[in-house]
Parts: C-alpha cells; sequence; structure tokens
C-alpha cells in the first residue's frame, strides 16, 4: 500500500502466502458482492490457471500472480474490450517502473524480445445481457531466472529479471499496474474504446502480420490488418475476405 495512489484498484487487498488460484479466490468474493477494485494476490499457486484450461506456472517469490474485480457497466460482447485496457495498462506499467517496453501479442501476452512475460485471464460473472463483473487474472513473470521456469517453457517465456538483468521491486509493479488499470478504465468508460484501440495498436506486435488463428472449431490464416471497435482482431484472408477474430490463439506465419 505504500505505492499505492489509486481511488478504488486496490484499497481492498486480500493477501495470500500460498492459495490454489487467486482467480477462484476473486470469483467467490465478487459473487459476496467484493467492491469494485478489489485485489487478490498469493506468493504462490498451487494451481494457477492459464486461458484456454492451460496450467500457468506460478512460482513463491517470483511473480505477481494477482486477480483484480472490476465491475464496468458494459454487455458481455465488450467484455474482450477489457482484456485490451489491461493488457495496456500493464504494459504502460512495466514500461515505467522497468523502462522496458513490451509488445502485445493479440489478445493479451505481453512479450519481450518474442518470449512472454505476462498473461491475462479474463472471466466473467454475467447475466445474458449485462456483466456483473469482470475477474482480470494477471500473471507477471517479475524475478525468475531461467533456470527457474520449467524446461517446456524455457524457450518461449521470460521474466523481467532476465531481461533487465536486476531484480524488481513487485510491491511497486503491482501498485504501479493498478494506477494504469484504474486510469485506463477511467478513460474507457468516458471516451470508449478507441483511445484505448489506438494504444494497443500502438504496442501491438500483431498488425501488419500473417496470422494463423486456431479457435474452438476452425483455423483461418491471413493478414493481421487491426483490431475492430469491439477488440475483434481483423485478418484478411487470401481470397480478400475480412474475418473477425473473437477469441483463440494466433501464431505468426512467415
Ligand atoms: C494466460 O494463459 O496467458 C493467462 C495467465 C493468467 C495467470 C494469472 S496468475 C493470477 C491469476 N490466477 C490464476 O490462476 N491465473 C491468473
Amino acid at each position: 500500500k505504500k505505492y499505492l495512489t489509486t481511488e478504488a484498484f486496490g484499497q481492498e487487498i486480500r493477501y495470500f502466502e500460498s492459495c490454489d488460484s487467486t482467480q477462484f479466490i476473486a470469483h467467490e468474493l465478487a459473487q459476496e458482492g467484493a467492491q469494485d477494485g478489489t485485489v487478490v494476490v498469493a506468493e504462490e499457486q498451487l494451481t494457477g490457471k492459464g486461458r484456454m484450461a492451460r496450467p500457468w506456472d506460478s512460482k513463491a517469490y517470483k511473480g505477481i500472480w494477482m486477480s483484480v474485480i472490476t465491475r464496468p457497466h458494459l454487455t458481455p460482447q465488450q467484455a474482450p474490450q477489457m482484456t485490451l485496457v489491461a493488457a495496456v495498462a500493464i504494459t504502460r506499467a512495466i514500461e515505467e517502473v522497468t523502462g522496458l517496453t513490451p509488445q502485445i501479442k493479440w489478445p493479451n501476452d505481453l512479450l519481450i524480445n518474442e518470449k512472454k512475460v505476462t498473461g491475462i485471464l479474463t472471466e466473467l460473472q454475467a447475466d445474458p445481457d449485462l456483466i456483473k463483473s469482470i475477474i482480470l487474472g494477471i500473471g507477471i513473470n517479475v524475478n525468475q531466472s531461467i533456470d527457474e521456469f520449467p524446461e517446456e517453457l524455457m524457450s518461449i517465456a521470460t521474466s523481467l529479471k532476465i531481461e533487465l538483468g536486476k531484480t524488481i521491486n513487485r510491491a511497486e509493479l503491482i501498485a504501479t499496474t493498478l494506477k494504469y488499470l484504474e486510469e485506463y478504465t477511467k478513460l474507457y468508460e468516458a471516451h470508449g474504446f478507441s483511445p484505448i484501440k489506438l494504444l494497443w495498436e500502438s504496442y501491438s506486435n500483431t498488425i501488419g502480420r500473417r496470422i494463423r488463428a486456431t479457435m474452438v472449431n476452425q483455423t483461418v490464416e491471413g493478414l493481421a490488418i487491426g483490431i475492430t471497435e469491439e477488440g475483434m482482431l481483423e485478418l484478411k484472408q487470401d481470397d480478400g475476405t475480412i474475418f473477425g477474430v473473437y477469441s483463440g490463439d494466433i501464431e505468426f506465419r512467415k
């Protein structure tokens, strides 16, 4: 709290030495009516969750493993936009604290030197036409050295410490992340998605590249030409048709 400058985000913090997943705890708290901006943070997660039901490696004392409960006035269709708000906010925070500028790989992986440094998992509690809360799960690899990653991640993951060559103050980075999350959420609520879209595109490494997108039941290839007002990735296919990718995984092609 020493570093915290926000009005709402992080004013209520639940801290755990060890837990299964901050995401599970945040869901429970949201259900019980936790206030907007409540943060759950843990030193270690025993069953950290990634996107697409993948595990998320969450070693003790090395990273930032946190979930933020937000209650924006949005429809479920607008939820992907909040993920992009978070991606931009974390990018700005990492830039301010370390001087390194991550690039955003759609939708929300932050990469440094093409390796993943941060993942974001967005989950909703919603009725068909109304979001009750969005749980933003944020995992930042901060102070791991390369041999502390499981072998299968060594070639694709990195940490801020590896890239910068020195240890980073996690409390300061958490506070700075919450500052930008609050700032960009307000910007988004006041002025819509356009300013966020511009920021996102300026940090993206995805626009202008040839992409293969794998979705639940289909695969599409094309040139990434932008993101839409809804936060979808637009691909121009070889026959000229435009395809909007709402969620899924992408891979860069030659
Ligand atoms: C991804 O697959 O890229 C998303 C990773 C999200 C990890 C974070 S760590 C804090 C929160 N709790 C979890 O179990 N997962 C998210």
